[in-house]
Parts: C-alpha cells; sequence; structure tokens
C-alpha cells in the first residue's frame, strides 16, 4: 500500500481545477470556479472548486471530495486506480504492492485498431495506389503535414489485405469482427470491410482510434456511397462520435466555443485555416449525446453546416439540440451553398477566416437570412413557407425585442405593412401554441424540470385544458372551487386572471389577449408553466383532466389534514381537540377512497 505521506503528495501536486476542467467547464468566480455539476443534471451551476482547499463539490447534490475522490466518482473507479492514475500523472513513485493496473477490456481492441491505422497509413504513403489517392487529396487542398495530423490512410484494392495482416501479427478474428474491420462470408472466409477507400480514422476524446470514415475517390460505379463509416461496435458509438475531438478538446477550452461541421472535410479544412475548435459528427444528427460530450468543454457553440437546404434543415435540428443542452448559440452560413471545404478551396483560407469571423450570428438572424435565399419570395407558396419558418423562430424566442426586429424586416423585404405581417403572426403563434402542447417531439429528451412542491403538475395542466374553451374553463372552476385553497398562491392568481378577467370578457380564448392583460410578474410565471408544459409532452384528454382534477382534490385534502394537526398541537381545549381528531380522521377516509379509485 502507498504510504499516508504518498498519498498526501498525490493530491497536493494535482491542480484540481486543471482536473476538473478535464470534465466540467469552468468558469472563474472570485477565488473559486464554478460550473454545471457532472453528477448530476442541472441547468444553473452549483459545482464549486475550491483551488486554495484543493477541493471540488457540488452544492446541490452534495457529491465532490479532493482530486482523489473527484477521479473515483467520475470515471467510476476504485481509490487505488484514481490514485495511481494520478501519481502517474504527477511523475510520483507509489511503494509497495499497489500496481492496480487498470485491465482494459478493450486494450487488445485498441491494439488492433491502432495497427489498421497504421497499415492504412502505409498503404497512402508506400505504394502506387497510394500516390493515386495523394493526388486526389492534393487537389482537394489536403498537404503531407495535413495528412500526418488527421493520420489518414488507404484501403488496398484486395479484398482481404488488412485481415491477413492482422491475422499475421496473431489477432483473433472474433476482435477483428468486434472492430468492425473484417467481415465473415458464408463459406467462413474473413474479408475487409474497406476496400480501396481513403481512411480517416475517428478517435475517441483520449485520442484512441475507434474507427473510421472511409470515402471513395476513384470509382465510377455511381451505386457506392460516397462514404462508408464503421459500424456500430464495442468502441464505435455513432451517437457518441465527433470527429477531431481528441484534437480540438484543448483549443476548444482555450477559445471557450466549439465549432460543428457536418463533414471530416469542413474539419480539415477549418483546421488548416486555423480553427482547430472544429468537430463534426460526420453527416448524421446530432444527438443530444453527443452534445453534452462538447458541454464538458464548453457552453458556447458554432454552427457551420453546408449552406444547402439539407445543411440548413440539420442546422435546425441542431440548434435545438444544444438548446437542450443549454448551449449559447450561433451559426456560420457561408455564401453561394458552399460548404467550408469548398469554401476554403474556392477563396483559400485566409479568406475563409475573415468570412467566418466576420459571419457569425444568432439563431434568429440565420433563420431570416437562410429563408431569404432559399424561398422564392415573389412567390405566394415561397412567402408562405418563409414565413412559417421565421414564425417558428420568433415563438420560441419569447422575445418582444426579437419579434419585433425580424417582423419588421420580413415586412420590409416582401413589401408589406409591420401590422398585416405582425397580424398574421398573432394569428399563427395563437394556432402554433395550442396544438404544440399535444406533442413536441423536440423536447423528448429533456429531463423534466422540477415544479416547486405546492404547485403540482395537475395544477397547472389545468390551465391548458381551460384555455381549450369558456366551457370547460367554467366546467373546472366549478369542480375546483371547494379545493381552491390548495393551489399554489400563483396558479390561484393566473386562475383568477382566466377566469374573473378574460373570460368574463371573452368568448374563446386567444393567447395574445390572454398575456397582454397579465401583470409582468402573471405573465412570466405563466411563460414559466406553458415552457414546462412544452417540455414535458404528454397525453391531454378528459381522462386525464378528470385525474388532474382528483388530484387537486387530494391536495386539499392534504393541507387541511396539515392545518388540522398544527391546530391540535395548539389549542389545549379538550372538546377542540377531539372535534379536530375527527376532522382528521374523516379526512384521511376520504383520502383513503380517493387513491382507492385511483388504482
Ligand atoms: N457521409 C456519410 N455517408 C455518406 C455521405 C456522407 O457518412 N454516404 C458523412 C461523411 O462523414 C461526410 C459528411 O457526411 O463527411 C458530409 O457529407 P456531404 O455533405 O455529402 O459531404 P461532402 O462535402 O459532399 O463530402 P466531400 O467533401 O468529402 O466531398
Ligand atoms: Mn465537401
Amino acid at each position: 500500500m502507498a504510504t499516508d505521506d504518498e498519498i498526501k503528495r498525490v493530491v497536493d501536486s494535482t491542480d484540481i481545477v486543471e482536473l476538473v476542467s478535464e470534465y466540467v467547464s469552468l468558469e472563474k468566480r472570485g477565488k473559486n470556479y464554478v460550473g454545471l455539476c457532472p453528477f448530476h443534471s442541472e441547468n444553473t451551476p452549483s459545482f464549486s472548486v475550491n483551488p486554495e482547499k484543493n477541493i471540488a463539490h457540488c452544492f446541490s447534490c452534495k457529491e465532490g471530495g479532493g482530486p482523489i475522490q473527484f477521479l473515483m466518482k467520475i470515471k467510476n473507479i476504485g481509490f487505488g486506480e484514481a490514485l495511481n492514475t494520478l501519481a502517474l500523472r504527477n511523475g510520483i513513485k507509489l511503494s509497495g504492492n499497489n500496481k492496480i493496473e487498470k485491465v482494459d477490456p478493450y486494450k487488445k481492441h485498441k491494439e488492433l485498431l491502432n495497427l489498421s491505422m497504421d497499415f492504412y497509413k502505409k498503404v497512402l504513403n508506400n505504394t502506387e495506389f497510394g500516390e493515386e489517392a495523394k493526388n486526389y487529396l492534393f487537389k482537394r487542398g489536403i498537404t503531407e503535414e495535413l495528412l500526418e495530423t488527421f493520420n489518414i490512410g488507404l484501403s488496398p484494392k484486395d479484398y482481404d489485405t488488412l485481415y491477413k495482416v492482422l491475422k499475421d501479427s496473431g489477432y483473433l478474428e472474433l476482435d477483428m469482427l468486434d472492430c468492425g474491420l473484417v467481415d465473415k462470408s458464408e463459406n467462413n472466409t474473413y474479408h475487409d470491410l474497406f476496400i480501396k477507400r481513403i481512411m480517416f480514422p475517428i478517435f475517441n476524446e483520449q485520442g484512441e482510434v475507434i474507427g473510421y470514415s472511409a470515402r471513395i475517390f476513384n470509382s465510377t460505379d455511381k451505386n457506392q456511397p460516397k462514404y462508408i463509416n464503421t459500424r456500430e461496435t464495442i468502441l464505435y458509438h455513432k451517437r457518441e462520435v465527433l470527429y477531431n475531438i481528441h484534437l480540438a478538446k484543448s483549443e476548444i477550452r482555450k477559445k471557450n466555443r466549439v465549432i460543428l461541421h457536418e463533414g471530416q472535410m469542413d474539419v480539415i479544412a477549418s483546421y488548416k485555416s486555423g480553427l482547430k475548435e472544429a468537430v463534426c459528427t460526420m453527416g448524421t444528427a446530432l444527438t443530444i449525446q453527443a452534445a453534452n460530450i462538447l458541454k464538458k468543454y464548453t457552453s458556447n457553440v458554432i454552427i457551420c453546416y453546408d449552406a444547402d437546404k439539407a445543411g440548413i434543415n440539420a442546422s435546425l435540428k441542431a440548434i435545438n439540440v444544444f438548446k437542450q443542452a443549454g448551449f449559447n448559440i450561433h451559426l456560420v452560413l457561408l455564401p453561394n451553398k458552399l460548404d467550408p471545404d469548398e469554401y476554403v478551396l474556392k477563396y483559400g483560407s485566409e479568406q475563409y477566416l475573415k468570412y467566418f469571423e466576420e459571419n457569425i450570428i444568432d439563431e434568429y438572424s440565420y433563420i431570416f437570412k437562410q429563408a431569404l435565399i432559399n424561398y422564392d419570395l415573389n412567390d405566394a407558396v415561397g412567402i408562405k413557407e418563409a414565413k412559417e419558418v421565421i414564425f417558428d423562430s420568433l415563438i420560441n424566442s419569447n422575445s418582444k425585442i426579437i419579434e419585433e426586429k425580424y417582423l419588421n424586416l420580413f415586412a420590409g423585404t416582401i413589401k408589406i405593412s409591420f401590422d398585416s405581417l405582425n397580424n398574421d403572426y398573432i394569428e399563427y403563434k395563437r394556432n402554433k401554441i395550442n396544438t404544440d402542447f399535444i406533442s413536441s417531439d423536440d423536447y423528448l429528451n429533456t429531463e423534466p424540470i422540477e415544479i416547486k412542491d405546492n404547485t403540482s403538475r395537475a395544477q397547472i395542466r389545468l390551465f391548458m385544458y381551460a384555455k381549450s374553451s369558456k366551457e370547460k374553463a367554467f366546467y373546472i372552476d366549478n369542480m375546483i372551487e371547494k379545493y381552491f385553497d390548495a393551489l399554489s398562491v400563483e396558479n390561484r392568481n393566473l386562475w383568477i386572471s382566466l377566469i374573473n378577467d378574460y373570460y368574463s370578457n371573452n368568448e374563446y380564448f386567444s393567447e395574445e389577449l390572454f398575456i397582454k392583460n397579465l401583470d409582468e410578474e402573471k405573465r412570466a410565471y405563466y411563460f414559466k408553466i406553458l415552457d414546462i408544459l412544452r417540455k414535458n409532452p404528454d397525453k391531454y384528454d378528459d381522462e386525464d383532466l378528470e385525474q388532474c382534477i382528483e388530484k387537486i382534490h387530494l391536495e386539499h385534502i392534504d393541507a387541511q389534514r396539515n392545518k388540522l394537526t398544527k391546530d391540535i398541537l395548539k389549542t389545549d381545549d379538550v372538546n377542540n381537540q377531539a372535534k379536530l381528531i375527527a376532522l382528521k380522521f374523516e379526512n384521511r377516509k376520504k383520502k383513503e377512497s380517493l387513491k382507492r379509485r385511483d388504482k
């Protein structure tokens, strides 16, 4: 065992800020650093790192401790392994038999993948076929230096060269299959999965090869896909893959921003232009998992996808995912439907860098710009489509300023009055908000928002039902009248506004009108519950409404019981006590019968 003194030395020589930074994006606040807690899900940072005391800990979930405890928890490893890791890092020799060497179950696979990478590089650099591939790459602006940086290789023409190399090196077929490098034919022979393709190795965050993206370059066969990527394997998890993350991570931290592209050629183009904080998901939609990986390094993202229609649609989806992950989002829209790699080839790195830095825009501006490019605004259908894309983004902005700014811009562009466009918008928004609650797939990944104890989900769902018609609103009002004290203060006030102020003057519900007459506090609260409900999509039907009402009945009984209990403790009048106890029992019975019905 390591001595206490050794353990202390390991702890003292580890910089907790540096260590935590590898997993959490930290911001300096006073003497300390804060970030989003890696141990529980949260939107406001409660994870605090104190360099003076050399500890990190979460004020919310209480997890944390010194460097060793932090590492144990975050990597889910034991004390010995954490101690060893940190000792190794700081060059501290530990005495005794603490050779708790980390057993990596995928050690063989990683070796094998590494070997394949070396092999593919040799094919590129030492064969005639490699010359051909290199010429293609050079034409696309990739230099010798970039080939080395990105470890680019080439898979040979024969169908089983890699298989033989790996076999000769003593590796098992099973492991080769597991890595997605070879496949087994029906006659039980093995063949390579990648043939005649430029090989882009894909690394994990630690810089270990986990798979490939392989591009065709000299085939006349039109049926062949342009890229083939490694299938899902024990090491390659498509949903988590971020090309270039291992090289980009330190730069992302340094610049406190990450650039997200669509393909690896774009990442390489950015890299050679000096934007080394670029990564890509390789043609697949961004997942929440990938966004969360990036979130460890920064909260600022710049999406720069292809400027064609597909790229723009993918950008809109990525915006939603990044929102869920809590990013500040910006975008760059390249001119003439170019992708970054085409832009660099056409105009050069210098101009690309300049264009990029000067054209970082927010999502509203991006959506507006792309709508003008992609829809024919001389055509009624085009106007309608562009209008809806813009309206959708404005509804999500929750900001009057943003709304007015872009409505004005768009009205000017299509040469109509602000008022008529605004009327359209109000109408559109009303329909949208009313249907949005029924289903909203985009938000399915969102974790439920915590609702304060005194305001249950049932209470706020009542508003959604009440919005559907005046009749329903009055029905609900009638039903909950007796339980009204169970509602939280905010809900009570908002309910009164809805029934007494709004519906007594209006026959139908209009979001815009309702919001208009709320004071600031109520409006903020109303937006909050809209947001909560939108992020927790659920079914709305009559059965559920009845359950909501019952739930509030239960809450009411609970509240009464609590009050009675308190009163009993306060009073010393025997008669009164008996009365209260009787009431308490009655309430309990009522509650039990309600619960039974619930089942
Ligand atoms: N991709 C893929 N499978 C395909 C096509 C593309 O996996 N059949 C991935 C690749 O990782 C590629 C990315 O999607 O880098 C972007 O594809 P695309 O927009 O088609 O890239 P291009 O710019 O056309 O590709 P390149 O620059 O290599 O010509
Ligand atoms: Mn391209």
